[in-house]
């Protein structure tokens, strides 16, 4: 135990990448870059960081703005719920008279589990709490050559629990948590692990007998194929959005395409949608979706539509200032450049202008 600890503090003080988080530390920026690298890999969060320790720089900015704001800093990134949790908790730690500093404390506080509760107290308190996640299994696992058919990720990650703990250090523990993410992060790789640079290969029984991909042993979890039919509804330079209600638990007050339903159509009549324009694949968790895109012949007008219908004729110019979901951003941009001409558009060749 007291080799694994040294071997890997010393390869995480000279290794470990330079973050933003990692550079000063407080507080806020644990909670923050916790949040979100939830399922969020390091490079993918990077900017995203910048981006909103420069708008939110503490919890009390982040409490005090609106929701729509932070929805806008989160575009992208996917999972909107962290963001809206991690507004909520800013507001309640804003609220508090002291801030609690053990584990189990934190895990009262929205959006915070297990895993984020043992990161933020380690790091930023240093809390004696073992950070087991996919990474963390994975070590884990191959360290020992453990074979174990484990249910999922949780199932092993609680077996894993007290190995993790024994191997916490009583000093800097939060050090050696960033330290094992680490490690998992750039060495200890699902496909093909870098063991010969790894500081802890002679302290791996996987890596000793040359099969550390054989491990973690894990159920294959199946995966549900789902299909969505959206709707191109586009009158000049305005495209029709649909905007999830407030209190929806997915995707609140954020925009995307809308789909069938909201316009009141039948699913059963997809002659009545128009032709298909697109059709685009995505996975979240366990679902793989395909959704098809058609382009609505007649769309409604505004004034056509229910207060409460949620849809909007949004002009194309301002786009960029609502939240809308990342792959919808993507595919809408994508479909306005292929209609490339955009009718009525000043300057445009052919709009009837001039
Ligand atoms: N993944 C989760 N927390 C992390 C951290 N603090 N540094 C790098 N990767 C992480």
């Amino acid at each position: 135990m007291k080799a694994f600890r040294r071997s890997l503090y010393a390869w995480y003080r000279r290794h470990g990448r330079r973050l933003p988080w990692r550079d000063r530390p407080s507080l806020y920026k644990t909670v923050v870059s916790e949040f979100m690298l939830q399922q969020t890999q390091v490079a993918t969060v990077l900017p995203y960081f910048d981006r909103w320790m420069k708008r939110f720089p503490g919890f009390r900015e982040l409490a005090n703005a609106p929701e729509g704001d932070v929805l806008k800093h989160w575009e992208g990134l996917g999972y909107y719920n962290r963001a809206r949790n991690l507004h909520r908790l800013a507001r309640t730690v804003n609220a508090m008279a002291a801030i609690p500093e053990s584990p189990e404390a934190w895990r009262e506080l929205p959006g915070v589990g297990p895993y984020t509760a043992a990161a933020v107290t380690s790091i930023a308190f240093g809390a004696l709490a073992a950070c087991i996640d996919g990474n963390v299994v994975r070590i884990l696992t191959r360290i020992r050559a453990d074979g174990t058919a484990y249910r999922d990720g949780a199932a092993a990650a609680r077996a894993l629990a007290p190995l993790a703990d024994a191997l916490l250090p009583n000093e800097r523990p939060g050090d050696h948590n960033q330290a094992m993410m680490e490690l998992g992060a750039t060495v200890c790789f699902r496909k093909r692990p870098l063991c010969t640079t790894c500081p802890v290969v002679g302290l791996c029984r996987a890596g000793r007998q040359g099969d550390p991909e054989s491990y973690p042993v894990l159920a294959a979890k199946p995966t549900t194929r789902v299909g969505i039919t959206r709707l191109w509804c586009r009158r000049g330079r305005r495209l029709l959005l649909h905007r999830t209600s407030g209190t929806a638990r997915r995707l609140a007050g954020i925009y995307e395409l809308p789909e069938p339903v909201h316009l009141g159509l039948a699913a059963a009549d997809p002659a009545d949608f128009g032709p298909v324009i697109a059709r685009r694949k995505r996975a979240i968790t366990r679902y793989r979706i395909t959704e098809t895109i058609h382009r609505h012949p007649d769309p409604p007008a505004q004034k056509a539509l229910p207060d409460d219908s949620g849809l909007e004729w949004i002009p194309l110019d301002q786009l960029p200032a609502i939240t809308l979901s990342g792959p919808h951003r993507k595919w809408v941009e994508e479909l306005v450049a292929a209609e490339g001409n955009i009718p009525g558009k000043p300057g445009n060749p052919g709009d009837g202008s001039g």
